[in-house]
């Protein structure tokens, strides 16, 4: 474009780029801190032990323990205190270790608000699994009630001081605990009287706040815990470091869904989603804490000694942390563990598990804002064929459109969206459109006319449509939170409302913090509107949530019902993981945000958010070739894999960086399609079980401490474990193999035995990853076009053995598409590898057996690592025909001291049973 300018446009617009360069660098100043926030200020303020409630005649209704929360009048205060309702606690027991507790206004309560509590987060059959109290008992020194919880473990509610402790067995020492440093308060909502001056403002910005204060603030212990991990989304490390305490000085972690240019890639600083989940580990036990509560929340992870008196720290063995909300009701949640598994099925068991995503969903996406019109889609398509480079899915970025209308197409550069559509199709790839929630203002767009005419918008404090500034200028937002909304926005994606839209079509949602360029802090104001008179300010986190949940509801809708979804949104909240991916938002392509890439992905697995990933290259900049590749080869092993680049940054499709470059790249996005199958595998294991698809170490080995502050490597599923590499230049990297287990080398099939560093060399090539011994990982080692068109190809079978010469591992697969594996259109495979004998054997459930797939596909090759056999063929049960083994693993690298054998051509069936002996 540069090229057609005049000298004195050229200058203009190099002083714009300018600009554009010094606006978007993370403006602190457009922020509010804690100090700048008057809830967080004052609770942060709050001294330990100044908990001014008792506990009160408890009583079992409902199943439920409930009880009465009084203020005492505080000492020295001179002034009676205003009398006000009781609160209401109700604490309720789930089956597997679930205890539940929520803290309330009384329905006595005068004041007409209602608190705001978070609609459709839970899930439905959540109340199935309540048991139902019977009776209370009460402990030792008859100061409370004790709840049965699950075999062995105790909720003990203590009345005064006002605490709620787990305990196992007899031993009085809690395991996780409410208030046990008295920090507890809750600003009861009042009517409002003269003088009272409420509003809140910051910067240019009043906030009206017409309930005043209503802030919620506790400390939870997680006790003899190593380390916290959790709350997303920051990007920081994955062991949270602590924010309050002797010589810290940090703002705590910020919970408030905030569209943030420019990210640093160390801050507790908020970002695009929140998930308010703490997990705490230590060699035996994990345990959780889930507060949802959808309002601006605040977290510090207290220091050691943040609580001394005169410079005495209390003995004290926990990991103290101090929760505050500015609004809505404390509804929070325990889980007991005792495994880090565990905990991550507990919290899916009441938030849901991730939506088993499409197969062509799991594979590499294309991105750039933008891609300019037909010809540059059909052009990049080409390359990537010419270049042998698989990819599935081709993305539009928000210039696709017409005017920032979505669901429209500028037709100048997009006259044929069908067409192009179908093109990709033919070679069974999948295009992505961006669906914004800001809609355009302007009558002539009849989306806008239909949503202000039905009154669908968000209202501002004076009850008029709320009208803020994004991409098409002014722009109102869709009250998400209406289910009638959200049933009305999904009639949208319907191939006859989007018009040019196919059924190989798919959505991104971006800004839905909700981002507003012009409000307080990029958002909308807390005092706006929505459905059932709740406040932003209540609401706001999950906003996005709902929005993504209404765009997948289209895309299902659209599908007839059994078409899995795929909606990749940018902000979200507990539950996001059942309605689809999420990606880490606008970092920069430098190697500090490359390194917090793992951290930031590996804390949403854990919080249960499986589908995540970040830009591969970096959004912001131009990444050198060697980051680049780097960037490849670590975002291979990201859940979802997409490339993405701002606007303003140079083009970096895989082969415009030299030859050598495009084949490293397309090494790694070779090794993503090759491991496939195993994703998808474990993508299906997410959906059942909630443990993430990338997990830190210590998921998979919980009692080996070395592992809990590692968050540089990472294991995909139980099997493999990847190190990143980090920095320029890099000739050598440590990598920390866990204990107990003889590791190998992905590429060399060199063995090495676990619980030690090694200092391995690296070169371009690759980054260092490993098969544990005792494991099994299918793959499908021909490359083609796109994942969907590999369906029918022959699998290979990595065998790693341990040191028993054993091991086990699985296969799933389906159609890739639709929801018929529900009724048992689905193979599951079990491998077992135990005395020179491989079997398959098949996982199926027999409750779901309606209907059956069948697959023509067989196992091409079976490499078996770290066996030294003289075996020179293999007997194939029940076929009886025999086949030929070689010596060494076939691929390989030469002059590797590794062990192994190869079955050739064993052509078994991937859906029956065998085995296959060597002989
Ligand atoms: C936001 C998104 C980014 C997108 C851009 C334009 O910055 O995070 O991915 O390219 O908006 O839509």
């Amino acid at each position: 474009m540069a090229r057609s300018l005049k000298s004195s446009q050229l200058l203009l617009f190099v002083f714009l780029l300018h600009l554009l360069s010094v606006t978007w660098s993370w403006k602190k100043e457009e922020f509010r801190n804690c100090n700048q926030t008057p809830f967080c200020k004052q609770s942060r303020s709050r001294k330990p032990g100044s908990c001014s409630f008792i506990a009160s005649e408890p009583v079992i209704e409902n199943g439920e323990l409930v009880a009465k929360l009084i203020a005492k009048p505080l000492q020295n205060q001179e002034e009676e205190p205003e009398k006000l309702e009781p609160l209401i606690l109700r604490i309720s027991v789930y089956h597997g270790g679930i205890l539940r507790f929520k803290i309330d206004e009384s329905p006595d309560s005068p004041v007409t608000k209602k608190r705001f509590e978070v609609p459709d987060v839970l899930m439905k059959d959540l109340d199935e699994k309540k048991l139902w109290l019977q009776r209370i008992s009460s402990p030792e020194n008859g100061k409370g009630s004790v709840l049965y919880l699950s075999p062995g473990y105790e909720a003990v509610l203590q009345f005064d001081p006002f605490e709620i402790y787990i305990r196992k067995g007899n031993d009085p020492n809690a395991i996780i605990s409410f208030n046990s440093n008295g920090l507890f308060n809750f600003e009861q909502l009042q009517n409002k009287r003269e003088g009272d001056d409420w509003e809140e403002r910051f910067r240019s910005h009043t906030d009206s706040r017409p309930f005043g204060p209503q802030s919620i603030s506790f400390d939870i212990s997680f006790h003899k815990a190593n380390n916290v991990y959790g709350i997303p989304e920051h990007a920081t490390s994955l062991a949270l470091a602590p924010t309050k305490g002797p010589g810290i000085e940090s703002e705590p972690y910020r919970l408030f869904n905030l569209d943030v240019f420019e990210y640093i890639s160390e801050s507790p600083f908020g970002l695009y989603g929140s998930i308010p989940v703490m997990i705490s580990h230590n060699s035996e036990r994990t345990t959780g804490f889930f507060w949802l509560n959808a309002a601006e929340m605040q977290i510090d992870v207290l220091g050691h000694g943040w609580n001394a008196i005169d410079g005495i720290a209390p003995q004290h063995e926990a990991i103290d942390t101090h929760w505050m909300a500015e609004a809505g009701v404390l509804d929070a949640f325990f889980f007991l563990g005792p495994t880090p598994k565990d905990v991550i099925g507990q919290y899916t068991k009441v938030t849901g598990t991730s939506a088993m995503p499409q197969y062509f969903a799991t594979a590499y996406h294309q991105c750039r804002w933008n891609y300019r019109d037909e010809e540059d889609v059909a052009e990049v398509d080409a390359k990537f064929d010419e270049h042998d480079i698989p990819y599935d899915v081709l993305w539009l970025d928000i210039e696709h459109t017409d005017g920032k209308r979505y669901f429209t197409w500028d037709k100048l550069l997009f006259p044929n969206p069908t067409e192009m559509q179908n093109k990709l199709m033919a070679k069974g790839r999948h295009m992505v459109t961006i669906v914004d929630p800001h809609i355009k203002r302007d009558d002539g767009f009849a989306l806008h006319k239909e949503a202000a005419k039905l009154g669908y918008y968000v209202k501002d404090y004076s009850g008029k449509d709320y009208d803020g500034w994004c991409w098409p200028g002014s722009s109102s937002y869709l009250d998400m939170l209406n289910p009638e909304i959200r049933s009305w926005w999904a009639e949208k994606f319907s191939l006859e409302n989007y018009v040019g839209s196919t059924r190989s079509l798919y959505i991104w949602n971006d800004m839905n913090e909700p981002s507003v360029f012009n409000g307080p802090e990029v958002t909308m104001p807390r005092d706006a509107i929505h459905f059932g008179g709740a406040e932003h300010r209540e609401v706001h986190n999950a906003y996005g949530y709902y929005f993504h949940m209404a765009t997948a509801e289209g895309l299902l809708k659209r599908g007839g019902g059994n078409d899995r979804p795929f909606v990749l949104s940018r902000a979200f909240f507990p539950g996001s993981q059942r309605v689809g991916a999420i990606w880490t938002g606008d970092n920069s392509a430098d190697w500090d945000h490359l390194r917090v890439t793992i951290p930031m992905v590996l804390t949403l697995g854990l919080t249960g958010i499986s589908f995540s990933g970040a830009d591969v290259g970096g959004f912001f900049g131009n990444p050198e070739p060697e980051l680049l590749v780097r960037w490849y080869q670590l975002g291979a092993y990201y859940p979802f894999f997409r490339g993405h680049a701002h606007h303003d940054t140079r083009r970096r499709e895989p082969w415009l960086f030299g030859e050598k470059n495009t084949a490293l790249i397309r090494e790694a996005i070779h090794i993503r399609y090759a491991l496939l199958p195993y994703y998808y595998t474990l993508f299906r294991e997410a959906s059942v079980s909630g443990v993430p698809v990338m997990r830190p170490l210590w998921i998979e080995f919980p009692a080996d401490e070395a592992t809990f502050n590692n968050d540089e490597a990472f294991m995909v599923g139980n099997s493999l474990l990847v190190q990143g590499i980090y920095t320029e230049g890099a000739r050598s990297t440590i990598v920390y193999l866990p204990r107990g287990q003889t590791w190998y080398d992905m590429r060399s099939g060199d063995a090495y035995s676990g619980g030690k560093n090694y200092t391995l060399e690296v070169s371009m090539e690759s980054i260092p990853s490993f098969q544990k011994g005792g494991t099994v990982i299918p793959r499908k080692d021909r490359f083609r076009r796109s994942s969907t068109q590999t369906m029918d190809d022959p699998f290979s079978l990595v065998i790693a053995l341990n040191s028993s010469m054993e091991a086990e591992g699985e296969l799933y697969m389906d159609d890739g598409k639709s929801y018929d594996y529900e009724q048992g259109a689905y193979i599951h495979r079990h491998f077992v590898f135990s005395k020179g004998i491989l079997t398959s054997s098949s996982m199926r459930s027999t409750k779901t057996s309606k209907k059956t797939l069948s697959s023509n596909s067989v196992i091409e090759r079976v490499i078996v690592l770290g066996l030294s056999s003289s075996a020179k063929s293999a007997l194939i049960e029940p076929a009886k025909h025999t086949t030929e083994v070689e010596p060494g693993p076939l691929t390989l690298r030469k002059g590797s001291s590794a062990v192994g054998v190869t079955i050739r051509k064993p052509n078994v069936r991937i859906d029956e049973d065998w085995a296959i002996k060597l002989v």
